[in-house]
């Protein structure tokens, strides 16, 4: 099978993370989880004490920083500099804050040449928002899976349990909105996107598909 480069785009909670990994062990593939990439952005500003809308301040703030993924014991990480980021990056108040960054422009242009840097390499999944429209418009295999908001709170509810289910999907439509209603490169599937609706699907069932399309690529 020709290497490939895959994109799975879709809301917080449609199930990218956990499908990209089935689907990156089946195929020897790695995952790229680009929403770590603002996310890391969003921490940094919050400990600078920076406004998501100091644009002036968020340029300079991202010029200094050093992101980079490895791969450990622990699975994937991602590095600022030398230290460890993965876990901080992961709280409510950062994932708010990174749908926030994520919406200025100067944010999106230094992280989209992060990502087509390391898209140079085939055999990856990126998962995002706009990998499929934006980043990478001519990749090989485009999804966008999706899910109602009320499956996609409960799944995050049952990760997380560190808030209750209805913030969660407070929190879950907030974002939703932000990200899908931004200017740049809101969250939309790609024209040649295959879409899948998880709603009634187990994530090991929508693996199964996306394993079914791409292999009938290669037939
Ligand atoms: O996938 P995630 O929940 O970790 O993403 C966090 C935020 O980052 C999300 O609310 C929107 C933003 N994001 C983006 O704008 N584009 C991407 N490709 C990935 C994430």
């Amino acid at each position: 099978m020709k290497p490939l480069l895959i994109t799975i785009d879709g809301p917080a909670g449609a199930g990218k993370t956990s499908v990209s990994r089935m689907l990156a062990a089946r195929l020897g593939y790695k995952v790229v989880d680009t929403g770590a990439l603002y996310r890391a952005v969003a921490y940094h500003a919050k400990s600078a004490g920076l406004q998501p809308d100091d644009d002036n301040g968020l340029e300079k703030l991202c010029n200094s920083l050093n992101l980079k993924f490895i791969q450990n014991e622990k699975g994937q990480r991602l590095l600022s500099g030398e230290s460890d980021i993965s876990d901080k990056i992961r709280t409510p108040e950062i994932t708010m804050l990174s749908s926030a960054v994520s919406a200025r422009p100067v944010v999106r242009t230094y992280l989209l040449k992060i990502q087509r840097e390391i898209g140079r390499e085939k055999r990856l999944i990126f998962e995002g928002r706009d990998m499929g429209t934006v980043v990478f418009p001519d990749a090989d295999v485009k999804f966008f899976l999706t899910a109602s908001l009320k499956t996609r709170s409960l799944r995050r509810y049952q990760e997380l349990a560190s808030q209750p289910l209805e913030a969660v999907a407070e929190d879950m439509k907030r974002r939703d909105s932000n990200d899908t209603n931004r200017t740049l490169s809101p969250l939309q599937p790609a024209q040649d996107a295959v879409i899948i609706d998880s709603t009634d699907l187990s994530l090991e069932a929508v693996a199964e598909k996306m394993l079914s399309y791409i292999n009938a690529l290669n037939e």
